[in-house]
């Protein structure tokens, strides 16, 4: 073994193992990863009118359900994954050495587990909450596109599909959330706007403009605004589907989809969420426990604000949160214990895809796509800063992240020189974890601690924004 190899594991040993995020000191990474959890737990305790109560109870109890089960089979199918599906974990060694084969000592796409039994669950929530709170044509169409995502981030991981193939993929996963949305027409801009409709002729201009689409500045709804066509469908037909058998359902649901995808170039925001959501948590990765942690903050910020909401507001926007997400929280969380430093599984492809894809589907369904931009903003930020390399203004290696230094055992952010090799000083590699590094080096599992309460805190604002400000922007 050479000299610079057992340094390494030294460092590794020494630096890595002995922080205070680290697994040989797991109260501190325990009691925060909680944190998320609990604050949404209390927003469910505390907000949450009493008659949807107990389906938040069968919710928790189906995550809790799906917790355990995806805990006991982590470690199970792990061992069944082919020594060939292994990966190496490039943080634990300096960038220069070459990847041999016994380098790959981590199995991969163990993301795969966490999706199925997600999926599961949702079947199991589908088959008891279908019409009484969700409509169980939207939530069977959300588990498909669920399902969907899990097999071609898989396909990824097992092919090692080139880029224009990921950007391909998602329009195709989002299609049988776009065949079944059938969402309101009516969208609520934030205050200000709303008080330029209300109290000024402007409202009676966008009213005039509105109705040439069929829609109209709603009377009397203080500034709610109906975009008619220009959001489209109304969704009678869809109430007219839940009479029907489960046979028939689909049947009218193939012909429904035919006719609303003609009216597709309506809905291009809603196939742009879901690339940016797939892609943009797939390039925010590659520190362990950030791809499962960042998804894992985000998805529990989101299931307090529909805890939040449902005091007011009891339409099925944010009820199919209450019964999407508890699973969602709970198989993502039984990962990361097997994902955080030193990680014992990587979460693949497979995860990346079918998280952002749970992501977009709830902001979809529950009409808050700017919200889940509020939410996902270092996920935002890391995009932007990420645009030169990704469009190959400046030079993108396969892997752009941090360096190991061997010598202190901490990461630094890492560069890239024209021939596209990883080199001491040319020019940085693009994106947030290197800025974040370049402003301090620290240990890998410190680094995904800082990472994620950035996350924390992006979601804290974003969620003081919409209630807390004056009243929230909303
Ligand atoms: C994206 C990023 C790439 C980053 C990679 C890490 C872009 C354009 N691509 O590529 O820069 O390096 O994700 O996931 O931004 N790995 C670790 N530790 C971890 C997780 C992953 O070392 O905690 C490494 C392993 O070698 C694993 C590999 O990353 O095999 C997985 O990479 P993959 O998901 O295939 O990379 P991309 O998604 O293509
Ligand atoms: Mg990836």
């Amino acid at each position: 073994m050479s000299r610079v190899d057992e340094d390494a594991k030294k460092w590794r040993r020494d630096v890595g193992l002995n922080s205070l995020f680290s697994n040989t000191r797991p109260a501190i990474p325990r009691i925060l990863a909680l944190l998320p959890l609990a604050a949404s737990l209390t927003a469910l305790s505390i907000c949450l009118p009493p008659d949807l109560r107990p389906l938040a109870l069968r919710s928790c109890g189906i995550g809790l359900g799906a917790y355990l089960t995806t805990v006991h089979l982590v470690p199970v199918i792990s061992k069944k994954i082919p020594r060939s599906k292994f990966g190496c974990d490039l943080l634990k060694r300096p960038p220069r050495l070459q990847i041999d084969n016994k380098d790959k000592t981590i199995p991969e796409s163990l993301g795969l587990v966490s999706g199925v039994v997600f999926v599961l669950a949702l079947v199991i929530s589908d088959a008891i909450e279908a019409d009484h709170v969700v409509d169980a044509h939207t939530l069977a169409a959300a588990t498909l596109a669920i399902a969907l995502a899990i097999l071609l981030g898989f396909a990824d991981d097992i092919l090692d599909l080139e880029w224009r193939y990921k950007y391909a993929l998602p329009p195709l996963m989002a299609l049988p959330l776009l065949a079944a949305y059938s969402g309101g027409t009516v969208i609520r801009p934030p205050v200000l706007v709303r008080r330029y409709l209300t109290e000024t002729k402007l409202g009676d201009v966008a009213d005039y403009l509105l109705k040439l689409v069929g829609g109209s500045v709603v009377p009397e709804a203080m500034g709610l605004v109906d975009l008619g066509r220009a959001y489209q469908v109304s969704d009678s037909e869809q109430k007219m589907n839940l009479n029907l058998t489960w046979s028939r359902r689909w049947r009218r649901c193939g012909a429904a989809s035919r006719r609303r995808r003609r009216r597709g170039r309506q809905r291009i925001y809603m196939v742009l969420l879901v690339v940016f959501c797939t892609n943009a948590v797939n390039i925010y990765a590659g520190v362990n426990g950030l791809e499962c942690g960042q998804v894992y903050v985000i998805a529990c910020a989101i299931l307090a604000m529909a805890a939040i909401e449902l005091q007011h507001d009891r339409s099925e926007n944010y009820t199919l949160s209450i019964v999407f997400l508890p699973p969602f929280i709970a198989t993502t969380l039984a990962l990361l214990r097997s994902n955080w430093y030193p990680a014992r599984v990587f979460v693949g492809d497979t995860f990346t895809n079918y998280a952002g894809m749970a992501l977009a589907v709830v902001a979809i369904l529950g009409h808050f796509p700017v919200m889940l931009l509020l939410l996902m903003a270092p996920q935002l930020i890391n995009f932007l800063v990420s645009i030169p390399q990704l469009f190959k203004l400046r030079p993108c290696p396969r892997h752009r992240l941090p360096t190991y230094d061997e010598r202190t055992g901490l990461l630094r952010c890492s560069y890239v020189n024209d021939r596209v090799k990883i080199t001491e000083n040319d020019g940085m590699n693009l994106t947030l974890i290197n800025v974040v590094l370049r402003l301090k080096p620290m240990t890998e599992p410190a680094l995904a601690a800082t990472l994620l309460v950035l996350q924390a805190l992006c979601c804290a604002l974003a969620l003081f924004l919409r209630f807390g400000w004056a009243g929230g922007i909303y």
